[in-house]
């Protein structure tokens, strides 16, 4: 294969580090009239223009992007394809909203062309908002994986997603049973896991909707292929956690369960833990597991406020997750926006190298990816967005007033959404473009 070799020249930043371990200004790279050069898909260079464009063939393919931040492509560690229909639905909180809204909707994931149109929606938002990689439930029909992975395949996209398993406290015309669950799943891994730039995560909805003989299979999945992900939900509202302890009497609380079924690990990833306490917290740091912060979720749905502080101080790995459909925008800048809101309704902080950290190298660290995305050190996936300083009237004015890449990169959270988001490129294919 010829090699394919181009360069973007911009203003480039990315994170390094995690500001809470190394202390922000350690924590990331700035190249204020920097160049990114990609090899067939793969980052091969990364610097200040002035040094690297000395050391490239004069005739090399160079793009320049004004006016733009190039910054790693953003990593979504929790977020429900079969949702998308129904983002922003009124007025209910997790358990109501699930029965009102959600299952009927994931309902008509049972028909095959419905979830290959839906697919195409989803993966097309997901680069509109600059979301190169994804940790993506599907619904409870192996269908809703074959249309989604089908989808990224063709667009060469690392993402990772699963078929949910849940056979009880469900309708019954979204309910399969603990072995077909098995049986189905397998025949996905089998299928897509490790196929190019494809991950299986094995997917119990949450404790309350699988039997015990349910979990324990999921739990038998994840010890029979290798690098395998686990995603599911934990605690993320009080009447949720009320309803797990009476479902699981001998079991010490929601993180237990999990626990006992061989659920915990490095590739295990729960969504929300807004009402964990101490010791759970200890124990997923423990087992290397992640937990998915998704604010506009737990704004929206009433569900609390997330202690991110809490979990800096077990060192326990978090990424960022929209939720949508319970989360309410694709746009990781906008959960950014809500998560510094919710910070400060703690009384605490999130600093914008943290945000950035969050949405890339965090992301990629609760993943176990950090080799291949979240960052753009040379040898990784050439996963990576342009950010324009002049998407709307507004932004371009308040960056104007800008002093530094820390007040930027702040008000880019702030005020950024899908339209700041240029070009988003993955595997070095430009795969939206504004
Ligand atoms: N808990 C169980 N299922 C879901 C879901 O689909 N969304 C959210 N936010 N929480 C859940
Ligand atoms: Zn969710």
């Amino acid at each position: 294969m010829p090699l394919t070799r181009k360069a973007y020249r911009a203003a480039i930043l990315h994170s390094i580090a995690d500001p809470a371990e190394v202390g922000i200004e350690a924590s990331y790279e700035y190249f204020e009239d920097g160049l990114l050069v990609v090899d067939n898909g793969q980052i091969s260079a990364l610097g200040h223009a002035s040094e690297l464009l000395a050391s490239l063939p004069a005739d090399i393919e160079i793009t320049h992007y004004q006016d733009a931040l190039i910054t790693p492509g953003f990593i979504d560690t929790h977020i429900h394809l079969p949702q998308t229909g129904m983002v922003g639905a009124y007025g209910e909180q997790l358990l109501d909203w699930l029965n009102t809204y959600t299952f009927p909707c994931e309902s008509q994931f049972a028909d095959q062309a419905h979830a290959e149109e839906v697919a195409e929606i989803f993966i097309k938002e997901l680069l509109r908002n600059g979301t190169t990689t994804a940790l993506v439930f599907g619904s409870v029909h192996p269908q809703s994986v074959n249309a989604f992975f089908e989808a990224a395949q063709k667009l060469d996209l690392r993402m990772i997603a699963g078929k949910v398993m849940m056979d009880r406290n469900a309708p019954d015309y979204l309910t399969d049973t603990a072995e077909s669950s098995y049986l189905e799943s397998k025949a996905l891994i089998e299928r897509w896991h490790g196929k190019g730039r494809l991950h299986y995560a094995v997917t119990p909805r949450f404790a309350p909707t699988s039997t015990p003989e349910q979990l324990t299979l999921a739990g038998q999945l994840l010890g029979e292929y290798p690098d395998l992900y686990m995603q599911t939900h934990i605690s993320e509202n009080l009447q949720e956690v009320e309803w797990v302890k009476e479902l699981f009497p001998e079991r010490k609380g929601y993180l237990d369960v999990y626990d006992h079924y061989q659920l915990l690990g490095e590739r295990s990833v729960f969504a929300h833990g807004v009402h964990l306490c101490d010791d759970e917290c200890a124990r997923l740091a423990q087992t290397g597991s992640a937990v998915a912060f998704c604010p506009t979720s737990n704004l929206f749905l009433g569900s609390g406020l997330f202690n991110l502080p809490m979990a800096e101080k077990h060192k326990l790995n978090v990424g960022l997750g929209t939720d949508v459909g319970g989360g309410t925008s694709f746009s990781l800048l906008q959960t950014l926006n809500e998560a510094y809101k919710v910070m400060q309704l703690q009384g605490a902080r999130l600093s914008p190298f943290k945000s950035l950290y969050l949405a890339t190298l965090g992301g990629a660290r609760a993943l176990r990816l950090e080799e291949r995305i979240g960052t753009l050190q040379p040898g990784t996936d050439a996963d990576f967005l342009v950010l324009d300083y002049n998407a709307t009237p507004l932004l371009s004015y308040r960056l104007k007033q800008s002093k530094s890449i820390a007040e930027t990169l702040f008000v880019l959270m702030t005020l950024g959404d899908d339209r700041t988001v240029a070009q988003t490129y993955a595997a070095g294919n430009l795969v939206h473009q504004r």
